[in-house]
This record gives structure tokens, sequence and C-alpha cells, in this order.
């Protein structure tokens, strides 16, 4: 199926310009997503089960490689693309309002790298489309894997109001998500990279931390999974920062990383915007997990994202301490079966390392 979709599909794929074959994919899904049958006997023949589900802040996941924001940004094709063997799925990011992002072109292949740059600026539906798409076409209860709602601010709010941004998102979703990513990490929204920084984290952490134990109180049952996402180019101090507040407030998790603004010697082309795929994110992501797993002696789980491109970089991954791991830029590059032969991968391994 890979020498197929590399060898006969892609080519084809890759003559259309970056956006308008994401769109042509995404017409695809939508459009499977109206065959319930389809979608259906996708799930059933892809799906990869692990004998023992992996438990994770109250949540069971199927297998280890999930969906990594981004692809879905309105959670309008998650149903299709659970049929694919992914074992979560994170929709979003989701903006209170609908927004435009910023104009095109805004995404670039990197052949050389096997990478990708976007600076698509959260180009989305809003809240109250993405809170529709999801109880008509991918309610809760009616799910073969967990989904995470990632949620972000409007271009047009200032910093200093984000955390209403957030909150408002939180509230529209909270019936519908599994768990909740706070992205404080993408590089083309300006400056929302600073509200990694102690004195905007720690406001926004405690206030949505509030939210969510208010409304947990209210529904009567335990707080949604919490989880922030994170850039591969803090340094090391920044980072130690981010987790005592992370430790201090009681969040599940943490997903490192989102794309760099750094670029490796080897990249052919020149965009501003996140880098994704290729062993130069990886590398920076695995570092990151590296170091925050030795720093939480392993309490604070960590999904592992960034240039995941085969099962060796997957299992890497693993080993450096992630618990989960997602993928986007790979589902391109290697295929649509990709995230089926990773799982599979990963399974069978820890099965051999149990044996
Ligand atoms: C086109 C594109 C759009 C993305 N949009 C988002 C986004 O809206 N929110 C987010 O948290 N990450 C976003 N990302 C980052 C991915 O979720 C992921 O963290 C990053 O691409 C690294 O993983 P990869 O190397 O497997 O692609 C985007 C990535 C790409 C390529």
């Amino acid at each position: 199926m890979t020498f197929f979709y590399k060898n006969l599909l892609r080519p084809l794929i890759f003559k259309l310009e970056p956006e308008n074959a994401h769109e042509s994919a995404c017409q695809f899904l939508k459009l499977m997503t109206s065959l319930p049958l389809v979608c259906e006997l996708m799930s059933r023949y892809n799906s990869v089960k692990a004998d023992n589900p992996v438990k994770l802040f109250g949540l069971e996941f199927p297998n280890r490689v999930g969906l990594a924001a981004g692809m879905d940004k309105n959670g309008e094709l998650a149903k299709a693309i659970e049929g694919f063997g992914f074992g979560h799925i994170e929709v979003g990011t989701v903006t209170p309002e609908a927004q435009p992002g910023n104009p095109r072109p805004r995404l670039f292949r990197d052949l050389a790298s096997n990478g990708l740059i976007n600076r698509m600026g959260f180009n989305n539906k809003g809240t109250e489309n993405m809170l529709y798409a999801l109880e008509h076409k991918y309610p809760k209860g009616r799910r073969g894997v967990p989904l995470g709602v990632n949620i972000g601010k409007a271009k047009s709010t200032p910093l200093e109001n984000a955390v209403e941004d957030y909150l408002k998102c939180f509230k529209v979703l909270a019936d519908q998500a599994d768990y909740f990513t706070i992205n404080v990490s993408s590089p083309n929204t300006q400056n929302l990279r600073q509200l990694q920084s102690r004195e905007y984290l720690s406001v926004l952490l405690d206030s949505i931390q509030k939210e969510n134990l208010a409304y947990a109180k209210k529904m009567g049952r335990a707080p949604h999974p919490v989880l922030l996402k994170i850039a591969p180019d803090l340094t090391y101090q920044e980072v130690d920062i981010i987790l005592e507040l992370l430790l201090d407030y009681n969040y599940s998790g943490i997903i490192a990383t989102n794309t760099t603004i750094q670029r490796p010697n080897s990249i052919g082309i020149i965009e501003m915007g996140g880098y994704s795929g290729g062993d130069f994110l990886n590398k920076l992501s695995l570092d990151m997990i590296r170091y925050i797993s030795k720093s939480t002696l392993g309490h604070l789980p960590i999904i592992g994202v960034g240039g995941i491109n085969s099962p060796r970089t997957a299992g890497e991954m693993l080993n450096a301490g992630a618990s989960l791991i997602q993928i986007y830029s790979s589902w391109i590059y290697e295929g649509p079966f990709f995230p089926r032969v990773l799982a599979k991968a990963l399974y069978q391994s820890e099965k051999e390392w149990i044996n």
C-alpha cells in the first residue's frame, strides 16, 4: 500500500498546490463521513487495538498513534479519520469565532527533507461550528477513539485578553471534548508564544483549571484532562517554568512539540512559518521529551509529536518518555494507512518486549 501511495498516488497529489491538495483530501474525508457504512467498515478493518488499551488521564486509547492538531481544524472529518487506524484524534486549533487565517499561499512542501512549512494562522470556522459538527457527525459516546479539542486565541485578541478566548472555547466545547489541549505554541499568530512565559501562563492555566473544576462540579463528573502544547524552540529554563506551573495547577500532561521556527541546513525553500516533519524537528522534539521526562521523573504524561516518520522514530519517542505519539506531516508523505503501520509496529514491539 505504501509502495502504491509513494510511487503512484503521491506524485499526482504533489502536482497540486499544497493547500489545494489538502482541500481535496478534506473533500474526500467529508464525503466519507457522509457514508456511515464506509466509515464503519474502514474502522473495523483498519483499527489497531492493543490487548491492553493505553490508560492515560482517565481515558482509554486503543493504540498509541494519534493525529496531531491542524489537519481537521473544524472537527468535521473525525469520523472518517478514525477509519485510518489512529488511536486518538486531535481537532482544531479552534478559536471562539471563525477567522480566515493568513493570506494564501501559506502551506509549502520541502521535498528535500520530507517536511512542510505552514503559516496558516488558525484558519477555522469557530467554536459553534465545531460543536455542531461534533454533535452531529462524531458525538461523544459514539466514538471508537478519544477526541482532543485544541483551543487557541483569535488573531484580533490582545494577549492581555487571551484568557477569555480560551475560556470561551472551553465552555462551548466541554460537552464534546474527551480532552483539551491549550495551544500557546503556534508561530503563526503574532505573539501567541509569549503566553508560554510565567507571567501569562500562570493566569491562563489557573483560569482554565478553575473553569474545568466548576464545570465538573456542575455536571457531577470528573474534570476534563487538559494538556498544554509547547514549542520546540523554548530554552530548558523556559521549560522548567512551564513544568512547574503544570504540576502546580494539576495539569494532565504536555504535548511536545509544535512546529519550529528554526530550519534544517538542508532546507530547499525559504518561507516564513513553522517547519514540521523531517529529522530536524524530530531531534528537537525528542530532546525536549527526554528533558521533560527526566525533569518530572516521568510523572507528567507526555504526548510526543514532531517529525515522526517511521516505526523507529515513533519507538524513540516512547523510549524517551512519551506515552502516546501524534503525527501530521508523515500522514501526507507516507500515505493514508501509515498510522495503522505505525500503531501495529509499536504494538508488535511492545508485545515482543513483554514476552
Ligand atoms: C499545515 C499544518 C497546520 C497545523 N496547524 C496546527 C494547529 O492548528 N494547531 C496546533 O496545535 N498545531 C498545528 N500544527 C502542528 C502539528 O500539530 C504538529 O505539532 C507539527 O506539525 C509537528 O508534527 P509533524 O512533524 O508530525 O507534522 C500544524 C501543522 C501543519 C503542518
